[in-house]
């Protein structure tokens, strides 16, 4: 069986991810998404919303499995024996920091591990967690970035005063 881990902060997931999701899980035998719990910054959402907004989102895709993990991804790429890593490229300036990362992962685990690349739908090409999260913060339309699930669990995270 073909697997690859998609891992990520979803903080929370997109409609640019999901479109990376979609078409890999019809690459692939399986798609393990996975959500980093790091310890070192402070997500909008818990792991568990993520997981779970991952989880609803991602619901009519049978061969798309929701997880996390926390440490480096060589080590749960290992642990979970599944030694490929998928990652999507919106635009030139995803490409530096996901080359440095691919190339540390293959250093890492001594070659074991890889990366692949995918490029972002161009509709979604533009889209980006944090990008969302600012916008909603400042109560703007979401609605073509986000599924209506997670709209609704951002807009509880900044609620209007009435
Ligand atoms: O959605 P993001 O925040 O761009 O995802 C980044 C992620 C989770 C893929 C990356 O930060 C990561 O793999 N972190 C785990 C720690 C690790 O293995 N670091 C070494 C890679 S240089």
């Amino acid at each position: 069986m073909k697997s690859a881990i998609y891992p990520g902060s979803f903080d929370p997931v997109t409609y640019g991810h999901l479109d990376i999701i979609k078409r890999a899980s019809e690459m692939f035998d399986e798609i393990i998404v996975s959500v980093l719990d790091n310890k070192n910054k402070t997500p909008l959402f818990s792991v568990d919303e993520r997981v779970k907004m991952l989880e609803e989102t991602t619901k009519d895709l049978t061969n798309v499995k929701i997880d996390s993990f926390s440490g480096l991804l060589v080590d749960y790429a290992h642990s979970i024996n599944v030694p490929i890593i998928l990652r999507g490229l919106r635009a030139i300036t995803d490409f530096e920091y996901e080359l440095q990362n691919a190339q540390n992962n293959r250093i890492l685990s001594e070659g074991s591990v890889d990366t692949l690349f995918m490029t972002t739908s161009l509709e979604y090409a533009y889209l980006s967690s944090s990008g969302v999260k600012e916008i909603a913060a400042f109560h703007g339309n979401i609605s073509k970035c986000v599924p209506p699930l997670v709209e609704a669990a951002i807009r509880q995270k900044f609620p209007k005063e009435s």
